[in-house]
């Protein structure tokens, strides 16, 4: 146990999610505690799972406890979903609570827990109008958006950032 505020990091089975450690890394730098929730499918192969639950020195949670069991994380102060895909940010903002992913996000908002999203979507599924209609219930909800990330090979911003710093610098003020 830590003093540490607690940061749950929320991953989707986006691509990016590869490189997932560069963010764990960062907001253990920042002095957060982590603890990853993965989706399914993102348990599927798209990110070294043994390797972030080395670095977190946690489980991966993915699926919903056993009712008798004890809540395995803290409850979180802040909550990064970082990557975020397309099918995720439209159940949240539907309130599809089918992944325990989902279902944190929406009770998270409902708590006023402090939510930034990195979204990795294609230019060609963000311009369907769902998604815009979901980005636009989720920032009425307080939730902070970066701008969308591509991954590595797109290098840093003009200020020098990945797109993991720059997902964790809208919870700095926090
Ligand atoms: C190799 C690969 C890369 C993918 N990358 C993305 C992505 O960057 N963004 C996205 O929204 N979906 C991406 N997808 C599709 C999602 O994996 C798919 O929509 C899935 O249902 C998302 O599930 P989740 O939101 O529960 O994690 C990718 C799929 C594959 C196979």
């Amino acid at each position: 146990m830590t003093d540490k505020p607690f940061l749950y990091v929320v991953v989707c089975a986006a691509g990016v999610a590869a490189d997932v450690s560069n963010l764990i890394t960062a907001a253990q730098e920042r002095d957060w505690e982590v603890g990853v929730i993965a989706t399914p499918t993102a348990m599927n192969g798209f990110f070294d799972a043994a390797a972030v639950e080395t670095e977190t020195g946690r489980p991966i949670r993915s699926a919903w406890r056993r009712p008798e069991d004890p809540r395995p994380f803290p409850a979180p102060d802040a909550v990064v979903v970082a990557p975020a895909t397309f099918n995720t940010v439209n159940k949240w903002a539907a309130g599809i609570a089918d992944t325990l992913a989902v279902g944190t996000l929406c009770e998270a908002s409902g708590l006023g827990v402090p939510i930034a999203v990195l979204p990795c979507v294609a230019d060609a599924l963000a311009a369907h109008p769902a998604y815009q209609d979901s980005v636009s219930r989720l920032r009425g909800m307080g939730v902070r958006f970066a701008d969308p990330y591509a991954g590595e090979a797109e290098r840093d911003d003009e200020r020098g950032k990945s797109g993991w710093e720059r997902v964790l610098d809208l919870l700095r003020h926090d």
